[in-house]
């Protein structure tokens, strides 16, 4: 099937036509972010291809239909950039890669939980400076503190599950609780329990409307003092200007963030010789005790492999008739397949 393939970077080609060698799809790539303007590259071509940062509002989509679009397949796992009701009403079906490597976006949040910790990013500087001196780079033992995992799906319980082998006591919030995790010792508590209680904040549960903002004042006056914040679920859980000022009260002692509510703009563009013009993300960088990637937790080779594989196999399915065990279907908001697991 014809595929248009939007926001496509170099490693998108190199892993989406290798894993198409098998398939013999026709993909054609485009650099652009897919939005209401840009849609219209995809006339005629009946699958598009998006990632995290591509507006799937009712105006793309609407182009898209005309266009005579029927299928979108994310190569992400996370949908909230797509307008479902919208899709829904077009006559269009939505394909999402529900699994791919739990480990790339769990060991990128341990990463940077270790980072900010021993100030590994401020030792770095110093060294290579010929400052050896050890002030400011006071860390903690993980062993026996305690992290709070908000959502305990396939990402979070990965967290937990390598969290608790440092020896960390796991605090737990999720409507659906997960037995996985309750095997790693978890305690399952409401959030202002998990907020009070937790040295270590880390998100893992979808942006929609309930937990947009979840971090916000509120619940940032209900923290620890000096506890540390990580997010690489969505930008929008968290709310930037709350976090500043948590930041310069000390309430929140340290900061780790892969992914930011305002990142579209930024992220995945090279704007090393421009001026930033969102000064909520500028101050962010202005912290010593912040951390700040560019949304590649998911960027590794093996989920690269299996995020190219996952997508070109639910367009095979939607080409051949076959029944799409990773739509993302608007009645509920959630995808009602059994989920096939990325390669
Ligand atoms: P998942 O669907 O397996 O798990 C999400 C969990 O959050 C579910 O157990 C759900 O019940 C729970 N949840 C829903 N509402 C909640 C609430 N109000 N409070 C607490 N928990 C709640 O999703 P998965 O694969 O674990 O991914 C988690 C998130 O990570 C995704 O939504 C996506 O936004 C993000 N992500 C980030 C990537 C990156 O590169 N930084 C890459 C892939 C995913």
């Amino acid at each position: 099937m014809r595929i248009a393939v939007f926001s496509t970077r170099n490693y998108d080609r190199e892993f989406l036509s290798a894993a198409n060698s098998r398939l013999g799809h026709e993909l054609v790539f485009f650099e652009p972010r897919l939005t209401a303007e840009t849609a219209r590259l995809a006339a005629g071509i009946p699958a598009v291809c998006a990632f995290v940062n591509d507006e799937l509002g009712r105006g793309t989509l609407e182009i898209l239909a005309a266009g005579g679009t029927t299928l979108i397949a994310l190569r992400s796992a996370g949908f909230n950039n797509v307008d479902l009701a919208a899709a829904a009403e077009l006559g269009l079906r939505v394909v999402r890669v529900p699994a791919y490597s739990p480990h790339a976006v769990a060991e990128h949040t341990v990463a940077l939980i270790l980072a900010l910790n021993r100030k590994i990013h401020r030792a770095y500087q110093r060294v290579r400076d010929g400052n050896f001196s050890l002030d400011g780079l006071l860390g903690f033992d993980l062993n026996g503190r305690a992290v709070g995992v908000i959502g305990t799906g396939i990402i979070g319980t990965t967290v937990a599950g390598i969290l608790s082998g440092f020896g960390m006591c796991v605090l737990a919030s999720d409507p659906f609780p997960n037995e996985r995790v309750r095997e790693f010792g978890a305690l399952y508590v409401e959030l202002p329990e998990l907020f009070a209680g937790s040295d270590i904040i880390t998100l893992h549960c979808p942006l929609v409307a309930d937990t947009a903002h979840l971090v916000d004042r509120a619940a940032i006056g209900q923290m620890r003092r000096g506890a540390m914040l990580v997010n690489t679920s969505r930008g929008g859980l968290v709310d930037s200007k709350a976090v500043i000022a948590g930041l310069k009260s000390g309430r929140i002692g340290a900061l780790g963030l892969d992914v930011y509510e305002e990142e579209t703009e930024l992220f995945s563009h090279d704007l090393s010789g421009q001026i930033i013009q969102d000064d909520v993300f500028s101050r962010l960088l202005t912290f010593p005790n912040v951390i700040i990637t560019a949304h590649q937790g998911y960027f590794t080779a093996d989920a690269l492999e299996q995020i190219s594989t996952a997508t070109l196999l639910n367009v095979a399915d939607f080409e051949a008739g076959r029944p799409l065990v990773n739509e993302i279907r608007f009645e509920s908001g959630v995808d009602h397949g059994g989920g096939r697991r990325a390669a």
